[in-house]
């Protein structure tokens, strides 16, 4: 994929702490509305992959294009916007606020972007089947409830990336299977780029295409 190209482009990244290589040679494209997992066993850099590509961590060599942006050529305050314009997170430990009720969670993005929309905050909580929850606070939401909340919350400014890290890891197995499922059909229906890392085979078993990380590359791209 080449720059000004629609989706998100990884181009031969490597990342290193001093002489020890976390990992090299990665490369892979994501189409705007396809879902890729990446698997791969604890400590092979899952996660700081995709920090990379939400522009929260630094690589040391190679590139990646979301949109026709070269992430490595903003400066930090750039990467802040250009993040909170066109990136969702997903988390495994959920990171709901917990003084803020579901709908303040949800509008989050919204208000740091100053549009605020509570017709489509709430347009979000039907669509995660939270409809109704809107003035709870996350202590009273199960665990598969607060996944939702926090995917209804990437999802809300309609960012282009979804970037999704272990996020059914706390989840018991049938309810992880509806968040994936969740996941996967708001991505398609927002158009989004969604990466998901995980450990396990069976919450990558809903996406499109599966790699894997090694230390010495990512195969499958
Ligand atoms: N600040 C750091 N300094 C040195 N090594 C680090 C640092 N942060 C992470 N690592 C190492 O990078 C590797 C990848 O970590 P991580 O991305 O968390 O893996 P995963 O998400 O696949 O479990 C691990 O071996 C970890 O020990
Ligand atoms: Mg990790």
């Amino acid at each position: 994929m080449k720059a000004g190209v629609r989706g998100l482009s990884v181009q031969a990244l490597a990342k290193r702490y001093g002489d020890a290589s976390v990992f090299q040679n990665v490369s892979l494209d994501v189409a705007p509305g396809e879902f890729v997992a990446i698997v791969g066993e604890s400590g092979v850099g899952k996660s700081t992959l995709l920090n990379c590509m939400a522009g929260l961590d630094h690589w040391d060599t190679g590139r990646i294009v979301q949109d026709g942006t070269d992430l490595g050529s903003l400066d930090a305050q750039q990467r802040a916007l250009w993040r909170r314009r066109h990136v969702g997170f997903v988390f495994q430990a959920f990171h709901v606020l917990p003084h803020l009720d579901v709908a303040q969670n949800v509008a989050l993005p919204l208000m740091l972007l100053g549009q605020r929309d509570d017709a489509r905050v709430s347009g979000m909580l039907d669509a995660v089947g939270l409809a109704g929850t809107g003035t709870r606070l996350p202590q009273q939401l199960s665990g598969g409830q607060l996944q939702r909340v926090a995917i209804a919350r990437a999802l809300v400014h309609r960012p282009a990336l979804l970037l999704a890290d272990e996020p059914t890891g706390n989840l018991d197995p049938a309810t992880a299977a509806r968040v994936m499922e969740l996941l996967a059909s708001q991505t398609r229906e927002h158009g989004a780029s969604l990466v998901l890392v995980t450990h396990s085979e069976a919450a990558a078993a809903r996406a499109d295409r599966v790699l894997h990380l090694r230390a010495e590359g990512i195969e499958g791209a």
